[in-house]
């Protein structure tokens, strides 16, 4: 099982195909972190998550309303930028149906607030600023099911590089 793994990206649209592969891979249920530095490319991937659903207003940046839900017949993603949330703040803020339902897939960024409040297997994705529009996306699994979902990620770009 695998728990680290790095992707180099020279575009956006390099991060949006590697956001859309892992988004081919989830079946509900999991949690994915998104770390970086603001401007790094984090909504680039959930836009690209979503896309693969279906959504087609796809998520602004969720800062102002900290959570966004995007339910169709298939999935309920969540996004949450937790940047502007204090520590603590998690249950007065309408969080409780995301954490709550095991069949969502959570979509976190900025998470350092709040990592108390989550399941701890999850996968967790940090954007590294390169030069230009170089980005290192290097990902992190822990628990078992996101070391399975990594696995699975890691075979199916190696397949798409052949
Ligand atoms: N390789 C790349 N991958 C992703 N985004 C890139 C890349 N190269 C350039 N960009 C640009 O970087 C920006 C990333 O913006 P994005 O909103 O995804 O950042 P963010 O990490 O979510 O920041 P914030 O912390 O403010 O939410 C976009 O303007 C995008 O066009
Ligand atoms: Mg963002």
């Amino acid at each position: 099982m695998r728990e680290f793994y790095v992707y180099n990206s020279g575009g956006v649209e390099e991060t949006s195909f590697l956001a859309q592969k892992l988004a081919s891979l989830l079946r509900g249920g999991e949690i994915l972190f998104f770390k970086g530095p603001i401007g790094a490319g984090k909504t680039v991937m959930v836009k690209a998550i979503a896309r693969h659903f279906g959504f087609k207003k796809e998520p602004a940046s969720a800062s102002f309303s900290l959570m966004k839900r995007y339910k169709n017949k298939y999935v309920t993603l969540y996004h949450a930028d937790l940047f502007r949330l204090e520590s603590g703040e998690m249950y007065n803020l309408g969080f409780e149906e995301m954490l709550e339902d095991e069949d969502g897939i959570l979509l976190i960024e900025w998470p350092a607030a709040a990592e108390g409040f989550f399941s701890k297997d999850r996968l967790e994705t940090e954007v590294v600023l390169k030069s230009g529009n170089d980005r290192e996306i290097k990902f992190r699994a822990c628990g078992k099911r996101s070391g399975a979902l990594l696995d699975d990620l890691c075979k199916l770009i190696e397949k798409e590089k052949k």
